[in-house]
């Protein structure tokens, strides 16, 4: 329902560090009507005008940057989406989680069409410091799920998840089935 986003102007906004979440922002960018795009990077001070705000960002310590939470604070009474890559587990129920908590700085003056997650690499470091912790604890099984997870992490985001948020653009935000 390319009508539907006729005069809307659209600001794709994210933050991200390694580039999991900025592949995500541009493979939403791909699904949009270039003419309606007025802006697409990373977060400012100065939030750029839109009607229809994208903002995306990994995944830190549990909530959205810094930065991207100072974005949603400041937008009101306009449309919001919300894009995430995390990196701990790939589940409905965390990334409703994870949701619920970035959601907590939305203004309700806004309207929300709905959220997108998918998993995303995570730096190897993570990995030495999970594997420097197992010598001490060689038995913990919480410790051996996030070694496991460290590597089902480290193919993602794949071509999966870009055509499930390509997907999820068509429904949420174009209203297509
Ligand atoms: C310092 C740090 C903190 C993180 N905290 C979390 C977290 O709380 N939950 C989670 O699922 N992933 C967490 N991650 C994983 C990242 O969110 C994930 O790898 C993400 O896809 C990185 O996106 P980017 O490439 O766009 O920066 C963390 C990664 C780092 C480096």
């Amino acid at each position: 329902m390319k009508g539907a986003l006729i005069n809307m102007d659209i600001a794709i906004i994210y933050s991200s560090e390694t580039g999991n979440t900025k592949m995500i922002a541009e493979a939403i960018k791909e699904e949009l009507p270039k003419e309606n795009i007025v802006y697409f990077g990373n977060a400012t001070e100065e939030i750029p005008k839109a009607d229809l705000y994208l903002i995306g960002s990994w995944t830190d310590k549990g909530n959205a940057t810094n930065a991207i939470v100072d974005v949603l604070k400041k937008i009101k009474n306009k449309t919001i989406a919300y894009f995430g890559t995390a990196g701990y587990k790939e589940s409905k129920m965390y990334y409703r989680k994870l949701f619920e908590r970035v959601k907590s700085n939305i203004d309700s003056s806004n309207k929300i069409l709905g959220y997108f997650y998918c998993q995303g690499k995570m730096p190897m470091q993570v990995k030495e410091k999970y594997e420097r912790m197992m010598i001490q604890n060689p038995e913990d099984l919480h410790l051996k799920a996030m070694i496991k997870n460290f590597a089902k992490a480290s193919t993602h985001p794949d071509y999966v998840d870009i055509a499930n948020v390509k997907k999820w653009v068509q429904s949420k935000i174009l209203n297509k089935k």
